[in-house]
């Protein structure tokens, strides 16, 4: 193996390799990173009209240091406001190419991880073997349009996807449905901003005004509500950039 460059951005150490790939630090031990860049997408999914835009962006994800830091920033803050054990059932909604589970893999059990678009899900698959991890099980699911699963999580969690979901009190009764009891909830998300951080377009949430979203989830039955601040992202250059905070909300069922 030919080790050709090493690069720290922020918190982040990369080592990428001469022959392709790249390994980062991640909760304190190295995780390989197939080299995606130039992998064709599964059988269909490069010729057909994307529906979904995260298929088109799944391959050059984890080349942004500032995703891969806000999840390891984010797997921290669960660390420390949820008592994580190696036996419990994680649940990670909107998993993308799953750079917070594998942050939290080696402290829980078993972690499902579900997301709509195929191409996040054929990313993680390629990650999932190549680092031969066997408590990460990925699966397509939109929990807006498909039935519940039958299986009870202690633990669920979610980053930066629920401002995409349009209702989120019947996002937040599903998640509440599919946890165990006692279980918790990590949400992760923007807090409230002027629709600047997607622009023109978009047709989700501008983040979140904490005092609603606690007041949502106390209404389907959450409790023990709290919100600290995990991470900051910054678009934009000098007197033109903008701070994006980002919450983690933690709640008990
Ligand atoms: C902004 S990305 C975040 C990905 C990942 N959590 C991360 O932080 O790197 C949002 C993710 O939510 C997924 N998503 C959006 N709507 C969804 C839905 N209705 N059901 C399941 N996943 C959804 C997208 O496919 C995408 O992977």
């Amino acid at each position: 193996m030919s080790l050709a460059v090493e690069e720290l951005a922020g918190a982040n150490l990369k080592l990428t390799l001469l022959d392709g790939g790249s390994y980062t630090a991640c909760s304190h031990r190295w995780i390989a990173w197939p080299d995606l860049s130039n992998r064709t997408l599964p059988e269909n999914m490069e010729t057909l009209p994307s529906t979904n835009h995260f298929d088109a962006s799944a391959r050059t994800w984890d080349c942004d240091p500032v995703k891969r830091a806000r999840a390891l920033a984010v797997a921290e803050g669960i660390r420390s406001l949820v008592p994580i054990t190696p036996h419990m059932h994680a649940l990670e909604y909107g998993c993308g190419t799953g750079l917070l589970s594998f942050a939290l893999q080696p402290h829980l059990g078993h972690i499902s991880l579900v997301d709509s678009s195929a191409g996040m899900l054929a990313v993680l698959e390629e990650k999932i073997t190549a680092n031969r991890i066997t408590n990460m099980h990925p699966r397509q699911l939109d929990l807006v349009t498909d039935p519940l699963p039958a299986e009870r999580h202690d633990l669920i969690y979610t980053l930066m996807t629920c401002h995409h979901i349009k209702d989120t009190t019947g996002l937040l009764r599903n998640l509440h449905a599919l946890l165990a009891s006692p279980g918790y909830l990590c949400i992760a998300d923007l807090d409230a901003e002027d629709g600047s951080f997607h622009g023109q377009g978009f047709d989700g949430h501008n983040g979140f005004d904490r005092g609603a979203l606690a007041a949502c989830a106390e209404s389907v039955g959450f409790r023990d509500i709290r919100f600290t601040t995990v991470f900051r992202m910054i678009k934009g250059e000098g007197s033109d950039s903008t701070e994006y905070p980002i919450f983690l909300m933690v709640a008990r069922k």
